[in-house]
């Protein structure tokens, strides 16, 4: 029996808590995992930015990435290395980059989904191109922002076609307020979208690979308060219809690490934003489900690197769309969706590979989530964000929801 190495790569940016806990608990963890007749063991390293030879050979099984949607030498890497190298990459580069917030919301309506009623908007100004005058003179037609308004009704979003960070989001509830927010709203390429109003809950369902986790969302609070602790908040019905949301919209786009917001009005469920690939992974924002999320991470990139997964190269939407033709109601129509994309995400192997060959997860985490170690990361982080005068109480109250965390039973 051979000792054979996975190389897993980080190619990170101003990530710094959840990587040291990753590496931390990979070494904690000791895997020596029997595999086809050799025993695996894992090696983590952080990928570097430096010039490279498109024929070169890449060294990494599988690389997590948390540079393509911003940093463009690396992902050009990522991509020369997933078409030349047979590399594994969560999120696929191609998709994150073409597939923005607006691609998102046509698809899953096509697929049915209750997405609120939305219109583009073309932009307030523009960046000099020598052909923007001839263009926007012959067919730019005026139009009146109170007629969308009409439309869609008031209040409404406008918002950034492309979406994140909550960049340029404004609730505009007349005409007066609609003309400031477009006026002040520079180039970008809007939507108008109608509000949900009169919602009971707000969940961010976050998805790494087959793993999904609902966390309750409160929008209104600062930032570190975001994600609530409750727990248990809603009926199981609820979690798996979310589940199975979150679970089709990565199955098609080929992000497998994502998250979906979503409001329940009327025990309807609206999905609003789910094209984040490579969601918030910062202790500062997550605290009480950080561990969590270093679990997902772990338990998906072992997986990924241990069985050679193969990665989609290509999307295939074809099967969505073949359901989505038939005659049935959209609950039976999402259970299909979610049986694709179960499928293609392997939920059941993965299950089976985990309880297998990493049943002492839990066990490492709950020790290492009390180490000092841990409790490092946690402080590193807040040390980065916080002023000076804020990083020990950050820090304790961070350490604190996690300590939370371990005394609920890790849930
Ligand atoms: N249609 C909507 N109905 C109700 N609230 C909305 C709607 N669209 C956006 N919001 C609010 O604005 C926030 C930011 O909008 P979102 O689409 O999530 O943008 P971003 O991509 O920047 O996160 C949401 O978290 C939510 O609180
Ligand atoms: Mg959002």
């Amino acid at each position: 029996m051979a000792e054979v190495t996975r190389h897993i790569g980080l190619s990170l940016g101003a990530d710094l808590c959840w990587p040291l806990c990753f590496e931390q608990m990979i070494k904690r963890l000791d895997l020596r995992i029997p595999w086809q007749g050799d025993t695996l063991r894992f090696d983590v390293e952080r990928v570097t930015i430096e010039p490279f030879e498109l024929r070169q050979a890449c060294k990494y099984d599988v690389v997590v990435d948390r540079l393509t949607h911003w940093y463009h030498t690396s992902r050009e890497w990522i991509k020369k290395c997933i078409v030349l190298n047979d590399l594994y990459v969560f999120n696929n580069p191609w998709s994150v980059q073409a597939n923005e917030k607006h691609t998102s919301y046509c698809a899953m309506m096509r697929l049915g989904m209750p997405i609120p009623q939305t219109w583009m908007l073309p932009p307030r100004s523009y960046e000099p191109t020598p052909d923007l005058k001839a263009t926007l003179t012959r067919y730019a037609k005026l139009f009146d922002l109170k007629k969308v308004g009409d439309e869609v009704g008031w209040p409404f979003f406008l918002k950034p076609y492309d979406g994140g960070g909550w960049r340029g989001v404004t609730r505009v509830a007349d005409e007066k307020a609609a003309w400031r927010a477009y006026e002040d709203s520079g180039t970008s390429v809007l939507h108008a979208q109608a509000s949900v109003e009169g919602f009971d809950l707000f969940v961010r369902c976050i998805g790494f690979g087959p793993q999904t986790r609902c966390v309750l969302y409160d929008p209104s609070a600062p930032l570190h308060d975001r994600y609530t602790m409750k727990t248990g908040f809603m009926p199981a019905g609820d979690e798996e219809h979310l589940r199975k949301l979150t679970l089709t919209i990565n199955a098609f786009f080929g992000w497998e690490f994502n998250s979906c917001e979503a409001l329940r009005k009327n025990n309807v469920w609206v999905p609003i934003d789910f094209a984040n690939p490579c969601p918030d992974s910062q202790v500062t924002s997550l605290h009480f489900h950080f561990p969590w999320l270093v679990k997902a991470y772990l338990r998906w990139t072992i997986f990924c690197a241990a069985t050679k997964r193969k990665m989609r190269r290509t999307l295939d939407w074809e099967p969505f769309y073949a359901v989505a033709g038939e005659d049935l109601s959209y609950e039976e129509k999402l259970d299909r969706y979610a049986k694709i994309a179960e499928e293609r995400l392997e939920t059941a192997r993965f299950e089976e590979f985990c309880k297998q060959h990493l049943g002492h997860l839990d066990a490492v985490a709950f020790e290492f989530f009390a180490s000092p170690e841990a409790k490092e990361a946690v402080r590193l982080k807040v040390a980065a964000l916080f002023p000076e005068h804020e990083i020990e109480r950050f820090t304790g109250l961070f350490w604190n929801r996690i300590q939370d965390w371990r005394r609920q039973g890790c849930p």
